[in-house]
């Protein structure tokens, strides 16, 4: 019987997560290694159904510069941005609404995120070898006692956090295909961003690069 991605029982979660203690990174706790391939392998199979639904597109900056990762979300909501600035949106840029989160990737939110709600967003991020995100704080949710949970697939990418304003001492850490970090609590609100992928450090996606979820409670 093939395997769906729906409803997995305990018994598949466990053969499919990794549970072992975080490592803790200023308050960011980093499940090393959380997915299993055949979970990672799944996941992917999810996630080319929301980019055939919701096409990946490259965000502008408010000042009007194109992101060079590409983006596109599953959810109630997507986040979006343009001239106009960074924010939420219901429907894509084409003018749809966002498929919805697959439960594979419900499933690791369940597991580790400790939240109290249930996430509203799932921000799709691809990564080519050349793409990287600036220091950032995440502030376009509303409720920040809710944690952002987020998976890495595919290449390794060079993870950079910081601190509660922006600039001061930095640390680096490589996230690699099958990591979820946990930014809950005050290091919810701590810059972070990526400084580089490293290409050809994985072979889970065929024409390599990184895919990097991000689960969020939104309103
Ligand atoms: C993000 O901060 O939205 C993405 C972080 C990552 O790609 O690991
Ligand atoms: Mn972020």
């Amino acid at each position: 019987m093939e395997k769906s991605s729906h409803f997995l029982n305990e018994a598949e979660i466990e053969g499919f997560f990794r549970m072992a203690e975080p490592i803790n990174l200023r308050g960011m706790s980093l499940y090393d290694g959380f997915l299993s391939l055949e979970a990672q392998e799944q996941m992917v199979k999810d996630l080319r159904e929301v980019v055939r639904a919701a096409p990946l597109f490259s965000p502008i900056t408010p000042s009007g510069k194109a992101m060079s990762v590409r983006m596109t979300s599953a959810g109630r909501y997507g986040w979006v941005s343009d001239r106009k600035g960074y924010r939420y949106s219901e429907t894509h840029p084409d003018g749809g609404p966002w498929p919805a989160i697959p439960q594979s990737v419900l499933n690791v939110w369940e597991k580790v995120s400790g939240a109290s709600r249930s996430p509203e967003c799932c921000l799709v991020n691809f990564y080519d070898e050349t793409a990287k995100m600036g220091m950032h704080q995440d502030r376009d949710e509303q409720d920040f006692s809710q944690p952002v949970l987020s998976i890495s697939l595919g290449d390794d990418a060079l993870f950079r956090v910081g601190n509660l304003t922006r600039g001061g001492k930095t640390e680096s850490v490589w996230l690699r295909s099958g990591d979820v970090l946990v930014m809950g609590g005050e290091a919810r609100r701590l810059y972070h961003g990526i400084d580089r992928v490293k290409p050809n450090s994985s072979t889970l996606l065929p024409k390599g690069g990184r895919i990097n979820l991000t689960l969020r409670v939104v309103t």
